[in-house]
């Protein structure tokens, strides 16, 4: 009885395919203008969208030592793990680290941004994308809502 139970439970594992299911390596970063000038960290991807005017790049935020999530200082990266520290192109400068940090290359899609984790680009790659809003400049849409909502008030 158990042995045929065995069996059962065998045959029909073997109709399980053995996948290793990972997340896709290109993800989606939504509209490039939500990035604004210098470096912008994602979490959930472990980069950094490093805006230089119109043009942007990708560099990882996994320390080439052991993993641990880089963060930014001075004109570089600093991992808080071992102490590890990169310059600004992600090249390794002191620590542990035996590698630099990799940059990622980044496309447009429908408008929106893609990163590609699964390959990687020389520093000097960007990718050049519309800037973001001048917050200085007051956008149509607050205008003429306010216009509006002055109409209204004076009924
Ligand atoms: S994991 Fe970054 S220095 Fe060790």
């Amino acid at each position: 009885m158990v042995g045929g139970l065995v069996h059962a439970y065998a045959w029909g594992r073997s109709l399980v395919p053995n996948v290793l299911y990972e997340p896709p390596k290109k993800r989606r970063l939504g509209a490039p203008t939500r990035f604004p000038e210098g470096s912008t960290f994602l979490q959930e991807e472990k980069v950094f969208i490093v805006r230089q005017g119109a043009a942007l790049r990708a560099i990882s935020a996994i320390c080439t030592h052991l993993g641990c999530t880089v963060g930014v200082q001075d004109a570089g990266y600093h991992c808080p793990c071992h102490g590890s520290a990169f310059d600004a192109t992600g090249e390794n400068l002191s620590g542990p680290a035996p590698r630099p940090l990799p940059w990622h290359p980044l496309s447009l899609r429908g408008g929106a941004l893609i990163v590609d984790l699964g390959s990687e680009v020389g520093p000097e790659v960007t990718l050049e994308a519309p800037l973001p809003p001048d917050p200085e400049k007051p956008s149509r849409k607050s205008g003429k809502g306010s216009a509006k909502k002055a109409k209204g008030e004076g009924k």
